[in-house]
């Protein structure tokens, strides 16, 4: 395990079997749909490249990337940094996110895609913290509710790191203090 991790909260095989089990409800519910998957850089990544696989159905992908709060409290705009390739007319989009939390991100960019003339638009998210929500954002597909703590690993960065790690960690205390 790595050194910096005081404990793993979910390992590898649940992490698999919870992406497999969301990737059997999407197939059943967008069998006769247009499915587009759009992820959410960085975080996401990981979770975006096993539930692809773990979709049945025909689908496309596009990726784009906005940035984040880092920690702050900042109300301020969310920004696209990088944009969608493709037009979202005639699909039924599905966000993939990593992680919901204040919903912040989310709500800005449920309000950017829906302007875009979608088919529908949901969120799948692999993870949920209802506890820490200040927009009002509900996900469609979520893989696990967790504590408001912070996670890392299968994707999930503290300060760019541990995004590497296949499983999901919880941080010792004394790497936030330093
Ligand atoms: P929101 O806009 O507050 O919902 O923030 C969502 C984003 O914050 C996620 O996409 C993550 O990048 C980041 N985030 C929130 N909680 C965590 C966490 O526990 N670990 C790592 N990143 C997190
Ligand atoms: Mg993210």
């Amino acid at each position: 395990m790595n050194q910096d991790i005081e404990r793993v909260l979910y390992t590898e095989q649940e992490l698999a079997h919870t992406v497999r089990y969301l990737g059997q409800q999407i197939s059943t519910d967008y069998r006769d749909k247009n499915l587009l998957l759009v992820s959410v850089l960085k975080g996401a990544v990981v979770f975006m490249t096993d539930l692809m696989r773990a979709i049945t159905i025909p689908c496309v992908i596009d990726f784009m990337a906005v940035s984040s709060y880092s920690g702050t409290k900042s109300r301020g705009e969310v920004q696209i940094l990088k944009d969608l390739g493709m037009s979202l007319e005639g699909y039924d989009v599905l966000i993939v996110e990593d992680i919901l939390d204040s919903g912040r991100t989310l709500h800005y960019l449920m309000g950017v895609l829906a302007q875009r003339r979608p088919k529908s638009i949901s969120i799948c998210t692999l993870f949920d913290k209802p506890d820490a929500r200040v927009e009002p954002v509900h996900a469609d597909y979520v893989g696990m509710i967790v504590p408001n703590e912070f996670i890392v690993g299968y994707g999930l960065d503290y300060n760019e790191k541990y995004r590497n790690l296949p499983y999901i960690g919880i941080l010792k205390p004394e790497i936030y203090g330093g």
